[in-house]
């Protein structure tokens, strides 16, 4: 595949997933603890649940989602590391989870020295597109539908890589103060990556995270996000909820691990919008 690869930098023309391939959305923000891991594992869930097949890519060094899906740290044989080092097909490293149609790509601390043995490749922005792209090849094997990739809490090498692979992505905010600072930055990445890696990239939605109806804030912010980022914000809003900070302990989401919560209803309702703007960005004139 290198010789698609041209010139000094890492941008790739014509660069187009098969048509048949799973929808690719990155969930992504640099800064931490915003709910990207725990908006992989549940949407996820939640679109597994409809009968979509799902994979979500855990390409955080710290793991979380592969834990939060029950894969122990001692069981991780090989993981998205042994893919973005090119040494196993992202095929070879998937895992069923408890939940039927969702499977993992498990992540372990090797990812953290990614960047320094593939920095200086050219095709070092594409290996996780390139995986995903011979993800489906084997008639033999069920497709994927959709693949869901959680990005760890920074703008590098892996982000980008989510970013060049991806149709879309989802960009969890977290109801506090400053659950504005860095989006600004963010968003410029996405514009980058657009202009040089991955032309077709868009922002699917915005997700509003650990609402908390008792703290006057958290309404604030919500009204401040919608004013400022108009219909990119879902409908959905996810409340802060003990049962979903309670689930990832046990190796399971908490659409498994309390259906009827607040937290798995607007997952749910989430992945419900999900969907509709997946149909709406299918139905859309070409152009
Ligand atoms: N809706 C929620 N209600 C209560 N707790 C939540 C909710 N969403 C996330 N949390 C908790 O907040 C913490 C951060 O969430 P999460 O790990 O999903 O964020 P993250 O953006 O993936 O973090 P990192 O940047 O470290 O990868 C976790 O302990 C998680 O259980
Ligand atoms: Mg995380």
């Amino acid at each position: 595949m290198s010789e698609s690869f041209t010139g000094e930098d890492v941008a790739v023309p014509s660069a187009t997933l098969p048509h048949r391939g799973p929808r690719v959305l990155a969930i992504a923000n640099q800064k931490g603890g915003v709910g990207k891991t725990t908006t992989a594992i549940n949407l996820g869930t939640a679109l597994a649940a409809t009968g979509e097949e799902v994979l979500v890519v855990d390409l955080d060094p710290q793991g979380n989602a592969s834990t939060g899906l029950g894969i122990d740290h001692k069981s991780r044989d090989v993981s998205t590391y042994d893919v973005l080092s090119a040494e196993a097909a992202l095929r070879d490293i998937v895992r069923p989870t408890a939940v039927p149609h969702l499977w993992i790509a498990p992540s372990t601390l090797d990812l953290a020295g990614v960047e320094l043995e593939i920095g200086q490749r050219r095709d070092r922005a594409h290996r996780l597109r390139d995986a995903v792209t011979a993800l489906n090849g084997d008639p033999g094997e069920p497709p994927f539908t959709y693949v869901l990739i959680d990005c760890p809490p920074s703008l590098n090498l892996l982000t980008i890589n989510a970013m060049a692979a991806a149709h879309a992505i989802v960009v969890p905010l977290q109801c506090e103060f400053f659950a504005l600072e860095g989006l600004s930055q963010l968003l410029k990445t996405v514009d980058q990556v657009k202009a040089t890696l991955n032309p077709g990239l868009e922002i699917h939605g915005i997700v509003l995270t650990m609402y908390d109806a008792r703290n006057n804030l958290s309404g604030q912010v919500v009204a401040d996000v919608r004013a400022f980022l108009g219909d990119k914000v879902y409908e959905t809003v996810i409340p802060r909820n003990v049962r979903v900070s309670e689930a990832p302990s046990y190796g399971k989401p908490v659409l498994v691990y309390d259906l009827r919560c607040a937290g798995s209803e607007a997952y749910l309702r989430l992945a419900t919008e999900v969907i509709q703007r997946e149909k709406a960005f299918a139905e859309r004139p070409a152009g």
